[in-house]
């Protein structure tokens, strides 16, 4: 499968900026990997792309209220994070739907909707590097 190698943030930064140049009106974007591995951080890269504001947003982690939303100039832009969840229809109740046909969607922990996900979501999987603190491994695929 697919694979980028991401040496520092910087980097992170750089593929955020390149990813979310194709990120358009029901893009949908699946980050999976473990606790701290990146996803919140990726997320944030990606939506500060997206708002192209003079100064970034603090994009902080969904992980209890479930889903923030950013207006953009390219469309709403959900970000979820799903951990907690434990049904489909807890997923339902987000608004997901909405999401995937009139926003932009990031998720995090996106495995509890895999089978309602619709089939051009892009899936992938952040893992530490072998070289440094601050390295990644980015796998495309789901
Ligand atoms: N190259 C990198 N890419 C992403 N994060 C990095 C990188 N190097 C260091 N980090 C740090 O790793 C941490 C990743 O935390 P983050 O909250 O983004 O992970 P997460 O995958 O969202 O975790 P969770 O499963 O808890 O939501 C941050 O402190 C970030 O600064
Ligand atoms: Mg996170």
């Amino acid at each position: 499968m697919h694979s980028v190698s991401i040496k520092n943030l910087n980097e992170m930064q750089d593929f955020a900026i390149a990813l979310a140049r194709d990120l358009k009106m029901g893009s949908i974007l699946c980050l999976k990997g473990d606790l701290g591995a990146g996803k919140t951080t990726l997320a944030g890269f990606i939506i500060n792309a997206l708002l192209e504001r003079a100064e970034p947003e603090i994009i902080t982690s969904p992980t209890f209220t479930l889903v923030h939303t950013y207006d953009s100039p390219k469309g709403t832009i959900w970000h979820f994070d799903l951990y907690r969840l434990k049904a489909l229809e807890e997923v339902y109740e987000l608004g997901i739907e909405e999401a995937f046909t009139h926003g932009i969607s990031i998720i995090e922990w996106p495995e509890i909707a895999h089978t309602i996900t619709p089939h051009n979501a892009l899936w992938l999987t952040i893992e530490h590097g072998d070289e440094t603190e601050d390295s990644r491994k980015i796998i495309m695929g789901s």
